[in-house]
């Protein structure tokens, strides 16, 4: 039976994805970078230097800029997105997931928040979500950012319930892959093309519902 959720942040709890997308776009923009939907999904639940690696490689500019110039570039986005996420505000919480948490906390399971952001505490307090999860793996928890499965497991352990009693929720390709190579059940909100490796997939939030995650969960033979 599983016994955790552990979900993502941008994305699944709210849609800060977007929010990160169109931050990206505008640095693009002044780099002279196309940042579209397809290089975005490959920016989705990866970190803010390495979300700029990848921008950068898409159009081969990654050798040419210094550490230094990276890091004024990431801050200019992060300053971007932190104007963009101040408007926040509690019915921004994605359509069906008060609901799942709330159904989730009466039937006595953990909830964890994994996110690598460094903005997911400033992002929970707008949601008004501040005392929602049991536990939160920010970016001061772990050493190594998704696809590394460390976020997952670090809440795991946290709990000590095994791997295998854990299912994660997640918005993104690297997600995904975390998820499954912590050994846990991996549940995929989105497009089928960047989430197929999920063991269960849907097309948005308002689909997730806590009895159908639980019944794939079993038929899976988790
Ligand atoms: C999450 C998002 C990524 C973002 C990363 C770092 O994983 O999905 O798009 O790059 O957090 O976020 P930050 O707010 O610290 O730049
Ligand atoms: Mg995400």
């Amino acid at each position: 039976k599983p016994q955790l959720f552990i979900f993502d942040l941008d994305g699944v709890i709210t849609d800060t994805a977007e929010f990160h997308y169109l931050a990206w776009r505008k640095i693009g923009e002044e780099l002279g970078i196309v940042v579209d939907r397809a290089l975005n999904e490959r920016l989705k639940g990866v970190s803010r230097m390495e979300s700029l690696n990848r921008v950068l490689a898409a159009a081969s500019q990654a050798k040419e800029m210094t550490e230094h110039e990276k890091e004024q570039w990431a801050s200019k986005k992060n300053a971007i997105y932190q104007q963009l996420i101040d408007t926040i505000k509690p019915s921004d919480v994605l359509p069906g997931i008060s609901e799942l948490i709330r159904e989730l906390k009466e039937r006595q399971f953990k909830l964890a928040l994994g996110s690598a952001s460094r903005n997911a505490t400033f992002v929970l307090d707008k949601l008004g979500l501040q005392d929602a999860f049991d536990y939160v793996v920010d970016a001061s928890k772990i050493r190594f950012g998704k696809p590394h499965p460390e976020t997952f497991t670090n809440a795991a352990d946290y709990f000590s319930i095994p791997y295998h009693a854990c299912i994660g929720v997640e918005d993104s390709e690297a997600g995904i892959e975390a998820i499954n190579s912590a050994g846990m059940f991996s549940v995929g909100v989105g497009c089928l093309d960047a989430l197929h490796q999920a063991n269960y997939i849907v097309s948005d939030t308002s689909q997730l519902k806590l009895d159908r995650i639980v019944e794939a969960y079993r038929l899976a033979a988790w």
